[in-house]
């Protein structure tokens, strides 16, 4: 009813223009505010939209808005329980240190709309480690808020007509570089121990650290994100699902200085006893431009476990890896059950790569007995050209990576590829119609058996969750 209610407003509204649009050209000019209406797709429509600059929101890309999103989500948080609030923040250049998300929730950015992270450290309150972590990765002692932050929420919606968040990040990688930091540094977005989580209709610039970490969450819909950062940018992973279930990321198209998409699950002893895995994650038309780190990346940190991870319809271009595995002796945990099929991959140094000896340990104290399992690896369906070696495989000693399969994988090795296209230490596994041939602890059961890596038959239940159209008026353009 409410919505029915709303197009007809918008609808009066248009006609009202219309008949007045000399009146409305004259009006914006002279106050730069006209009508406004838009529709987009989400879990939730919001009963009630306000604008940041009825909070005094300046877009200037000069004035600090930290204050204003501050008190127009302080504001808007008395809608929570009344049909949620939208916050629209129109075209211009906003400013703004770290801030807190609420429940029932939109931000909605203008297509012309960019955020821009401030360069202030006061900005950026500091906050305690990641419990699965221990500690946090650039510095022990804390870690500054993300840009946008949330935890302990539900029904949270950050999107837009394609509006920009830009973390202006080259200051935090300076800093970084130098080793000047106190604290580690910050995401674009986090979101914490969440539920019903949509990002989407963004495009996501120059991060701090990693760009979106729904961490603790579960029912996530990722959509429409375009991320772009350096391909030099230390940490600059594009989507991060950190011990999360039933999360769908779908048409993105990232170009990073790390890892696109980073599934993970803690840090050794600490994800050990956190005990949270990462689980019915789909991934699907994912683009990836990432000379120096991998396309998909399972780990290092896993030690709560990664298990039902689907990925379909995957381009990898100009990339060091495709789907990696990341594990070493002490993080514990498993990845299993891991499917890919369609996956195309030019200019690569290896299609597939699997690394058990990762290192990289949150302090001395880890479990020297705590061995990852790793286990259940399907890919079919993939095209690889221009690789300069086709795969390396290292699982770790008296604790293999089993269940490897590789079906209908063809794979163009580049001019000057390695001599050895395959190496292989520690893992079992089977191939059926792979080129060129595999090591021999793959040995080729033949076409028959092709049907071996295949996705299972049923869907996720985040693949049930439909969108509803949503449709707004704004006094602001
Ligand atoms: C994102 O934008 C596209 C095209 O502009 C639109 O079709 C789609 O519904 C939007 N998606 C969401 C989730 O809002
Ligand atoms: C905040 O909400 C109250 C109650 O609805 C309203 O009266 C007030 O004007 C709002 N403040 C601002 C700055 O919009
Ligand atoms: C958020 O939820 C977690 C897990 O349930 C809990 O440990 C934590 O105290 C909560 N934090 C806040 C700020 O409510
Ligand atoms: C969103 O904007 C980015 C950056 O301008 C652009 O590359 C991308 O194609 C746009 N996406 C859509 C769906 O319009
Ligand atoms: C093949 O890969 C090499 C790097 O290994 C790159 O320099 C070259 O441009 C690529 N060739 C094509 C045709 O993309
Ligand atoms: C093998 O993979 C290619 C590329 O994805 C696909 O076009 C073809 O249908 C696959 N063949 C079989 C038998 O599935």
């Amino acid at each position: 009813m409410r919505i029915e209610g709303m197009r007809l407003v918008c609808g009066l509204i248009v006609v009202i223009v219309l008949l007045n649009s000399k009146k409305s050209e004259s009006r914006r000019s002279k106050s730069g505010s006209r009508s406004n209406s838009f529709e987009y797709n989400a879990i939730n429509c919001r009963a009630h939209s306000a604008s940041l600059v009825d909070y005094g929101g300046v877009g200037d890309g000069k004035t600090s808005n930290t204050k204003a999103f501050e008190n127009a989500i302080r504001n808007l948080s008395q809608y929570e329980s009344k049909g949620g609030a939208q916050l629209y923040v129109p075209a211009g250049k906003w400013l703004t240190g770290s801030f807190n998300l609420i429940s029932h929730f939109t931000l909605y950015l203008h297509q012309h709309a960019v955020l821009l992270a401030s360069q202030d450290m006061n900005e950026w309150p500091v906050i305690k480690p990641l419990p699965s972590y221990g500690r946090g990765r650039d510095a022990a002692a804390g870690r500054y808020t993300s840009l946008i932050f949330g935890t302990n929420l539900t029904d949270v919606i950050i999107t837009g007509d394609n509006g920009t968040i830009d973390g202006q990040g080259a200051f935090w990688w300076q800093q970084f570089h130098k080793k000047k930091l106190k604290y580690t540094r910050p995401y674009l977005i986090e979101l914490m121990f969440s539920d019903n989580i949509q990002i989407s209709n963004l495009t996501l610039l120059n991060s701090p650290s990693w760009h979106v970490h729904p961490t603790y969450s579960s029912n996530i819909i990722i959509k429409g994100i375009t991320i772009n950062a350096p391909v030099t940018s230390p940490n600059t992973d594009g989507i991060n699902p950190d011990s999360c279930t039933n999360t769908r990321i779908e048409d993105c198209y990232i170009v990073s200085g790390d890892d696109c998409v980073a599934v993970k699950s803690g840090w050794d002893e600490y994800g050990i006893k956190f005990g949270m895995p990462t689980k019915q994650l789909a991934i699907r038309r994912l683009t990836c431009i990432s000379p120096y780190s991998a396309t998909i990346a399972l780990g290092s940190e896993m030690s709560g476990g990664i298990e039902d991870v689907r990925a379909e319809d995957i381009t990898a271009i100009n990339t060091e890896s495709g789907v990696r595995i990341k594990t070493a002796v002490g993080r514990g945990g498993y990845v299993k059950d891991i499917y890919v099929k369609r996956m195309y991959l030019h200019t690569m140094k290896w299609a597939f790569w699997m690394t058990g000896n990762y290192g990289s340990h949150a302090d001395s104290h880890y479990d020297p007995n705590a061995l990852p399992e790793i286990k259940g690896i399907n890919y079919r369906d993939v095209v690889a050209e221009n690789v300069s070696m086709a795969a390396r495989l290292e699982g770790i000693s008296k604790d293999p990576f089993t269940g490897i399969c590789m079906a209908n994988v063809t794979i163009g090795l580049a001019a000057k590829h390695k001599k050895q296209p395959w190496t292989c230490t520690d893992i079992q596994g089977v191939t059926s119609g792979v080129t060129p041939q595999p090591c021999d602890l793959l040995p080729d059961q033949g076409p028959k058996k092709i049907t071996a890596c295949d996705f299972p038959p049923e869907n996720l239940p985040i693949d049930m969750v439909e969108l509803k159209k949503c449709s707004y008026t704004m006094k602001h353009a």
